[in-house]
């Protein structure tokens, strides 16, 4: 991580400095040329993250889709709205009370899965989002977010780890839930998943 910093050049500056977002600015623009995976020779741009930098919660999905890579933010899509749906039915707002970012910047030719070197090429970017905004809890959205963040290498079920607090590798407290994409397939995952981000919301909170 040190070296990936020194080599973008701005690992001092960012973290002497408490103003996470412009810490994030000054981030996400010098990753936005980025050419360490293949992924790059597709992508109309990095999907960076969006939200408040200062949020108790940060949620991590997969990866751009068409819709975010033209936009620029995660989870603008048919997915993303249901996500936002049910943060709202929550009474919680994306913007305001939430930092939202992806586990790859960059969107994977016609949605496919990533593959391993893609992920190990640019974790080191979420890694130190993580750092920066240093959030109270994390929610996993997603089998990819969930593999890595809870460094799960067994690769086990959503329906296996989610409704229980894990510790992430960041030592972060963390939770999954499904994919939202999975519940515009099979309807009756959104209740599970407004279940799991309505207890994440409640542990941030501290109740
Ligand atoms: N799915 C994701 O995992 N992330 C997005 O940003 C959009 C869809
Ligand atoms: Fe770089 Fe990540 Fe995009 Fe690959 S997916 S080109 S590592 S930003």
């Amino acid at each position: 991580m040190e070296e990936l910093l020194r080599g973008l050049g701005i690992g001092e500056l960012i973290l002497k400095t408490e103003d996470k977002k412009k810490a994030l600015d000054i981030f996400a623009d010098s990753i936005k040329d980025c050419k360490k995976c293949r992924l790059h020779t597709g992508r109309k741009q990095v999907v960076f993250g969006t939200g408040n930098p200062y949020a108790r919660v940060m949620f991590v999905g997969e990866a751009p889709g068409m819709e975010e890579d033209i936009k620029g933010y995660p989870f603008v899509g048919k997915a993303g709205r249901l996500l936002t749906d049910i943060l709202k039915e929550l009474g919680k707002d994306r913007e305001r009370d939430v930092y939202i970012a992806n586990v790859i910047k960059c969107r994977p030719p016609n949605n496919r899965d990533p593959m391993p070197d893609e992920i190990k090429a640019c974790v080191p970017y979420l890694d130190f989002q993580v750092k920066i905004i240093s959030p109270k809890v994390i929610l996993c959205v997603g089998r990819f977010s969930m593999y890595y963040i809870l460094n799960r290498f067994d690769q086990p079920k959503i329906s296996e780890v989610r409704g229980k607090m894990h510790i992430s590798r960041y030592g972060i407290p963390a939770f999954a839930t499904y994919h939202p994409a999975a519940a515009l397939r099979n309807p009756s995952l959104t209740d599970l998943i407004r279940e799991d981000i309505k207890r994440v919301f409640e542990f941030a909170e501290g109740s």
